[in-house]
């Protein structure tokens, strides 16, 4: 690793197609996609399932070879292996055995990672410790609950202390509080200085802990940057809340300003543009209105993901 590379990863113009069989059609399931990873970060690659997000990472983790393109993991191609101990995965859906305790498990990933002996048992005690299962280090696996075994995969993937760490759907099928755990754990590996690349399609946990992120369709990546310039891209429209309307004032708003009204009990809700609130504002009083209150309306990042996904805009860095 030089020092002064800041991009942990790169990935540039990967193509993959699977050749499901002899004499059928190649399925191409990404088209050239681009993007990097920077130091430190948290960096979502979030999509609906089927996008492609899984065969990415298979990518990266040198388990399958891309049809065409270049990919690095800190300056090496991720067809090497010799830097493999710099880097931590948790799959999507990690298969461990039943019958085995959590420090059973670890103790044989630590081996299979080449943590030395003398520093195997100090070091998943601590990591038990630090994923806050140590209650149940000694309890077989059988009687995890899925959010105790998503934490054992994390502590896994941390196993011989990696740089970088890359994470599969790590919340998904997770009840709220597990889901919390995790994004607690996730913010923590970045405290400590690590670099996660997290496969996602739950936009909450994207916008709650990633930096940066790739927005994936159908195998094309249709945005990449900080996720306010994503939302803050969108037309600014102003919510408008009303009351005192009567039903001729509400149907003469409509018309005069094709504005989108809902009621809200007593209430109405006016979602315009910008350039419109002083109009609006004007007609609400004169009709005997009151204003409510009047508040720029943030774009989330779930429907501009589904702009997104439906319009096949592409937009972005
Ligand atoms: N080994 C394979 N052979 C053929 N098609 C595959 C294979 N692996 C994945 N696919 C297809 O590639 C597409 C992307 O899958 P995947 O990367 O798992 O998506 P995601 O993780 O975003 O849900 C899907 O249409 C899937 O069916
Ligand atoms: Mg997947």
């Amino acid at each position: 690793m030089q020092q002064h590379e800041r991009r942990i990863v790169r990935i540039e113009n990967i193509v993959k197609d699977f050749r499901p069989g002899f004499g059928l059609r190649v399925k191409r399931v990404l088209h050239g996609i681009s993007l990097d990873v920077n130091d430190g970060e948290i960096f979502g690659f979030v999509g609906p399932n089927g996008s492609g997000k899984t065969t990415t990472l298979k990518v990266l983790m040198g388990l399958i070879r891309a049809t065409s393109g270049e990919a690095t993991i800190l300056g090496h191609s991720v067809t090497e292996t010799a830097f493999r101990r710099e880097i931590g995965f948790l799959p999507e859906n990690p298969y461990f055995y039943s019958h085995l305790t959590g420090r059973e498990i670890l103790g044989f990933f630590a081996k299979l990672s080449g943590v030395t002996r003398g520093r195997r048992k100090a070091r998943i005690s601590e990591l038990l410790e630090w994923v806050g299962l140590d209650h149940a280090a000694d309890s077989r696996l059988e009687t995890y609950s899925k959010g105790m075994l998503q934490r054992l995969g994390i502590a896994q993937a941390l196993v011989h202390d990696p740089r970088v760490v890359f994470l599969d759907e790590p919340m998904s099928g997770l009840d709220p509080i597990g889901r919390v755990e995790i994004r607690d754990l996730v913010l923590r590996l970045r405290s400590e200085g690590k670099t996660v690349f997290m496969n996602t399609h739950i936009l909450h946990d994207v916008e709650m802990l990633c930096d940066r992120v790739a927005i994936i369709v159908e195998g094309r990546i249709r945005y990449q940057g900080v996720i306010e310039d994503l939302v803050g891209s969108g037309l600014h429209e102003v919510d408008i809340v009303a009351a005192n309307l009567s039903p001729e004032t509400v149907l003469e708003l409509e018309d005069r300003l094709a504005a989108k009204l809902r009621g809200v009990g007593e209430r109405v809700e006016i979602r315009v543009a910008e350039k419109e609130v002083n109009d609006t504002l004007r007609c609400v009083l004169a009709a005997g209105g009151e204003v409510v209150s009047v508040t720029r309306h943030r774009v989330s990042l779930e429907s501009f993901f589904l702009s997104t996904v439906e319009g096949g805009s592409e937009i972005g860095e």
